[in-house]
């Protein structure tokens, strides 16, 4: 039985936070291909494939030098572009001796790797996370390292927020989410869901940044850009302020961020921020924001994390079981679509690879 793909080669993921990559080898896997990354002497950022030519032991159990990787079994060492520079006992260097290098950029914070064909990674390509480091936004940002889930699932999740008034009650969820129309839009690289709740009472979290009482006007607009990235542009306004006309000056504004990267089909890693541009300079909100969505089990992310490891463990025991889909579903549906149609591209067009 070959599984249709869940994800595209030819694209870039985030693989770490560029503070956690230094001069010690980190072993990572993304989209089933298992790499070690590591930081060289000029600062950039080295990804070679994490096996040993030799007898396939994980470069990451090895040692660096200079800018080179030794392997920690036999000593062949491997240069940051994955051929081999040193054989232990012999002169002669089998040209052919090499580990697969792959395409690695720095931007907005994230270490980003490519695993499909390195000809095609253009790195202007990288998706559009730059809220995560621009001065306009304040945030701390965390990681889901192996979350047990296929990375799709937490793109549905993201691209349709009538799941606050269920998963989130008492802190961002709100009846109005379930009531309000939304609209969707897409090109052929990303999705926009817009849907505006206006002169609503706030919600809990809201309220709190808004910092005033009275009605506002409440937007959520998310932008999916294909295959991995969801940026949420959200906030609340004080009602009839004109925010809708595009005058933010009477509210309070943040960006959710997710950046995805699959592990494996099922298990991904979930890099995630939550950005404001307002109270910039307190430190202790942004502290409080960040632990306000992961915080040992009880953040707004941590109980996203329970749903969606549970509604993956409920995928894998019904394998065969489709989706129903309802409205709510019509970002998230197209967002998928995009992600066909980049498996799609890089097996010949063939919407449908192989039975399932
Ligand atoms: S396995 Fe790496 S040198 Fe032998
Ligand atoms: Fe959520």
């Amino acid at each position: 039985m070959v599984q249709t793909p869940t994800y595209p080669l030819n694209a870039w993921y985030p693989a770490a936070w560029g503070h956690e990559v230094g001069r010690a080898l980190t072993a990572r896997t993304i989209c089933d291909t298992d790499m070690v990354l590591y930081r060289r002497t000029d600062g950039a950022v080295a990804a070679l494939e994490d096996a040993c030519w030799h007898r396939l032991l994980p470069l990451s159990m090895g040692r660096l030098e200079g800018d080179q990787v030794v392997c920690g079994y036999h000593g062949l060492v491997f240069d940051a572009g994955g051929r081999c520079t040193h054989m232990p006992a012999q002169e002669t260097i089998n040209p052919s001796a090499c580990v697969r290098a792959y395409p690695a950029v720095e931007k907005h914070r994230l270490i980003w790797v490519w695993p499909g064909d390195p000809a095609k990674a253009d790195p202007a390509r990288v998706p559009d996370f730059h809220w995560n480091d621009n001065d306009e936004w304040v945030g701390e940002g965390g990681t889901f390292y192996s979350l047990k889930c296929d990375y799709r699932l937490v793109a549905d999740n993201l691209m349709d927020l009538t799941h606050e008034t269920y998963v989130h009650a008492g802190s961002i969820g709100d009846e109005a989410i379930t009531r309000v129309p939304f609209e969707v839009t897409h090109t052929d690289r990303t999705v926009t869901v817009t849907r505006w709740m206006e002169g609503i009472h706030p919600p809990p979290f809201w309220a709190r940044m808004l910092g005033r009482p009275g009605t506002v006007d409440r937007w959520q607009i998310i932008r999916f850009e294909a295959p991995c990235v969801i940026a949420g542009d959200v906030g609340v306004a004080m009602a009839g302020t004109g925010a809708r006309r595009g005058d933010r000056s009477r509210g309070v504004n943040g960006h959710f961020l997710a950046a995805l990267a699959p592990e494996t089909a099922t298990t991904c890693h979930y890099f995630w921020n939550f950005v404001r541009n307002f109270r910039k300079d307190d430190a202790e909100l942004t502290r409080a924001l960040n632990l306000g969505h992961v915080n040992d089990g009880k953040g707004v992310y941590d109980q996203d994390y329970v749903v969606l490891e549970a509604q993956q463990r409920a995928i894998d025991r019904r394998a065969r079981q489709p989706f129903y889909d309802l409205n709510i579903d019509a970002g998230a549906l197209w967002a998928r679509r995009l992600i066909e149609r980049m498996i799609a591209a890089e097996h010949g067009g063939s919407p449908r690879l192989a039975a399932e």
